[in-house]
């Protein structure tokens, strides 16, 4: 009889007893059941470590083994361990030996003891050459057999992937068609990074092991996630609940950090490292690992694997995307030397692959709106340090001189839990708690109080300062991770789709470093401050200028400063030109001068914004430079949409929202998205989206003339979505048309000719090298606007502004 059915069975014969027999009767039932249930999961289990020769089997995984069955043996279930490898069998066995002779036992073992044990464990492994489809059928059968010998039931079979990853395919093939377990036995394969280089290689990598493996079948290794701190962060946040719960949110803590630090160089591991760099290796990975434990909600359940796996594919999912200006990057100085002689380079390599990096992360939902995370790692830096900050902000004032000020109770000093990984001055691993917090509620058979130690000073307080813990045994991440392995516990590895979230957050940052030069540095206590970084409004930058850039050397580039803005007139009407950063300055200054005096005058200020990539700046340095534009006053509209939903990362309004409105406060009731999703569809004729945004403008905006309408002109002449050869809204009564653009997404929402016309002022933004030929084209016709539209721009009575880069302007 099935769990289920035997437990329906007793219920329905208890219920008809009188009450103490009753309570009895379920006592022992449940005890039998607990049994039967533990009955049906023993078995034998077979561990299949391929790899079993290299690097990391010898430092952690045979000892995570060992600990295994030592944690296990004794429940009830039998083992056998099969190292396996391409080396022959005498060699491999001869490797294995070695690795397995430096095993060792844990403290409280006697000696005799130990050796009793390891001789029990050197009994049960074996090594085997797995290279052919046969030998995979072999070792299948062989597990069989000994089954079947031994008289034993077989619960499953693991099979550990120690093996580069251009492996992974032959291997899953081969287990899938001939190693699987027979019915009512499982099979679990664990695998080690990396797991893709970007997005799509992780996508291909993924389908692949997908045609092979069920998902439950996969265990995506992440040895942080076995880390003992890192594995507590979430029980942390759990048993301490009652009062994190109200502040662990943006309106207490002022910013986390993410830190990993190294001393250790990539030296003998060129041909790896340059390939991947450390955003690939740490940041994308172990440090996005623990962010996500610190964002995620809380489930109600912690050791639900399906929900804490859900609720970080939730934080994954609430990350804001990444820009170009979110990071800093360096490479030790000795670095290209190392990789021209590992991989052969000529002596003309430089290579541009970062050891360094530093990454400023949003998490944009209620809890962590404004909070910055910083994500931090390299090596060879002046310390190896691993640790999690979460500091608080602080309000207080303190009237009493400092050394009235006593730790416990003293809101003055700083409020901080740092989740301490290991390594750095303290030397092992420990959670932080600021005593003027609260004193933390930890495990008490596994967590004690770290004795204190007079003069050793963390994150600028004595260590006396905080409730500090650590585990009462250190143990190995990989030993932890294959006790979770054995146990199911999924939550501690990556599934796939947290996986490939993960990647859909890197990857455009990736893409848009790849040709950026890192900054060179020395390595060690010698960088001094030239990798220190500061952030502020969304961006990251180092703190010290490059010295080289101080001096221009002969021939270098002329910089933005070393041109004026320049005034002239284009099409007969006014031009600003400058550099990008300098024509953007002046055309938000102009806006704010704008916005300032209609509010002063007419009580409100009415600005219509295009979409596309030329604004962003503009956006970006009207959210973090202008403190006296009138928000409040403001009404928002779109100049144009495209037929997307307004959360597509396409949809102009996205654009809008992720870098303007987010950083602003203007009441909801001012901001005017385009109606382009109505009833479940896009921009249907039908729906009168269109209709109604013009009756919205005719109501709110005095003579349908807004205050300021910006623009941009496309390299085919287009503006706002009014594009050549597509007649509507050129000309006409309607005042928002709907329009078909050449390139995707085809279908647009656009103010017409019309109504841009009536505007009291149009500024026209144009940006780069690759307007230059339309530039030129446009400043020589007349008025054409069916074959380009943005020469029908000309205000009936407003006044029309262009602002052109140098680059745009004068190629
Ligand atoms: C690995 C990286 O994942 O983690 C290495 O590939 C890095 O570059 C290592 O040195 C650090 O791990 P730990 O456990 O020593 O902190």
């Amino acid at each position: 009889m099935n769990c289920p059915a035997l437990f329906l069975g007793i219920f329905s014969v208890v219920r008809r007893l009188p009450g103490s027999w009753k309570m009895l009767t379920v006592a022992v039932c449940v005890t039998l059941l607990g049994y039967l249930q533990a009955q049906e999961l023993q078995g034998h289990v077979s561990i299949i470590l391929l790899g079993a020769t290299g690097d990391l089997a010898k430092k952690y995984l045979w000892q995570g083994l060992f600990q295994l069955y030592l944690d296990e043996a004794g429940k009830g279930h039998s083992f056998s361990f099969h190292g396996a490898a391409l080396t022959a069998p005498k060699q491999g066995q001869e490797l294995m030996t070695k690795a397995l002779e430096s095993l060792s036992c844990p403290q409280d073992v006697t000696p005799s003891r130990c050796v009793e044990l390891k001789g029990q464990f050197l009994r049960l492994s074996q090594y085997r050459q797995l290279k052919t489809a046969e030998d995979y059928q072999t070792l299948s059968k062989d597990i069989e057999a000994q089954v079947q010998q031994e008289g034993l039931r077989e619960a499953g079979r693991i099979f550990y992937f120690s093996v580069p990853p251009f492996a992974y395919a032959d291997i899953a093939r081969n287990i899938n068609s001939s190693c699987r377990p027979g019915p009512g036995a499982w099979l679990r394969v664990v695998l080690e990074k990396p797991f893709g280089h970007d997005h799509l290689s992780a996508q291909q990598l993924a389908t692949e092991l997908g045609s092979f493996f069920q998902e439950e079948e996969m265990y995506r290794v992440d040895h942080y996630l076995g880390k003992q701190v890192v594995a507590q962060i979430l029980p942390f946040r759990d048993q301490n609940r009652q009062v994190l719960d109200g502040l662990w949110n943006r309106h207490h803590v002022e910013r986390v950090e993410v830190i990993m630090k190294e001393t250790v160089d990539a030296e003998g591991r060129a041909s790896f490292y340059e390939e991947y760099g450390v955003i690939r290796d740490t940041l994308q990975n172990h440090l996005t690992e623990i962010l996500t434990l610190v964002a995620m909600e809380l489930p109600p359940n912690v050791s639900s694997s399906e929900a804490v796996l859900r609720h970080k594919l939730q934080a994954f999912q609430a990350l804001r995307g990444l820009q170009k200006g979110s990071a800093v990057l360096g490479q030790y100085q000795t670095y290209s030397g190392q990789v021209r002689r590992e991989l052969q380079k000529p002596d003309s390599f430089h290579s541009l692959t970062p050891t360094f990096a530093a990454v400023l992360v949003h998490v944009d939902n209620l809890r962590w709106e404004g909070v910055p995370f910083i994500l931090m790692s390299g090596k060879a830096l002046d310390e190896r340090v691993g640790y999690v900050r979460v500091l608080f902000k602080n309000r207080a004032f303190c009237v009493q001189s400092e050394r009235h000020w006593a730790s416990e109770r003293c809101q003055c000093l700083p409020r901080q839990i740092i989740f301490h990984i290991g390594h750095g001055e303290l030397g092992h691993p420990a959670i932080l708690v600021s005593r003027n917090l609260f004193r933390p509620s930890l495990p008490t058979q596994t967590w004690r109080e770290v004795q204190d130690r007079p003069g050793l000073r963390l994150f600028g307080r004595p260590l006396s300062d905080y409730y500090a813990y650590s585990p009462v045994g250190e143990q190995d991440a990989y030993s932890i991770l294959l006790s979770h392995i054995f146990h199911r516990r999924k939550e501690s590895f990556i599934t796939t789709e947290n996986l490939l979230a993960s990647w859909v957050f890197w990857t455009p940052l990736l893409d848009s470093l790849a040709r950026e030069a890192p900054r060179l540095y020395p390595a060690g206590a010698e960088s001094g401050h030239l990798l220190d970084f500061e952030f502020s409004g969304g961006q990251l930058f180092f703190s010290q200028q490059h010295p080289e850039q101080l001096v221009p050397g002969p021939g270098s580039a002329p910089r933005p400063s070393d041109f004026q803005v320049l005034r002239a007139t284009y099409r007969e009407s006014p031009l600003v030109s400058a550099w990008p950063e300098e024509l953007i300055s002046k055309l938000a200054e102009d806006i704010e001068a704008t916005a300032v005096q209609a509010v002063r005058r007419f009580g409100k200020f009415h600005l219509a914004l295009s979409g596309g990539s030329s604004p962003i700046a503009l956006f970006q340095q009207l959210a973090t430079g202008h403190f006296g534009f009138p928000w409040a006053h403001t009404h928002l509209w779109l100049a144009d949409e495209r037929c997307v939903p307004l959360s597509d990362p396409e949809s102009n309004f996205q654009g809008l929202q992720a870098h303007l409105l987010q950083h602003v406060r203007v009441p909801y009731y001012n901001i005017h998205p385009m109606p382009v999703h109505l009833h479940q569809r896009l921009c249907a004729e039908e729906d009168q989206g269109a209709q109604t945004y013009a009756r919205e403008i005719s109501a709110l905006v005095t003579n349908s003339s807004f205050d300021l309408v910006l623009l941009g002109m496309g390299t085919d002449g287009h503006t706002a979505s009014l594009f050549p050869q597509s007649p509507a809204g050129l000309d006409g009564e309607q005042l928002v048309v709907l329009t078909e653009s050449p390139l995707r997404p085809h279908q647009r929402m656009s103010l017409s000719l019309p109504l841009i016309n009536r505007a009291k002022k149009v500024a026209v933004l144009v940006m780069g090298r690759r307007k230059r030929e339309i530039a030129m084209l446009v400043s020589r016709v007349g008025h054409e606007p069916k074959k380009w539209p943005i020469s029908g721009v000309l205000p009936r009575s407003g006044q029309l502004v262009w602002y052109m880069d140098f680059e745009a302007f004068l190629g």
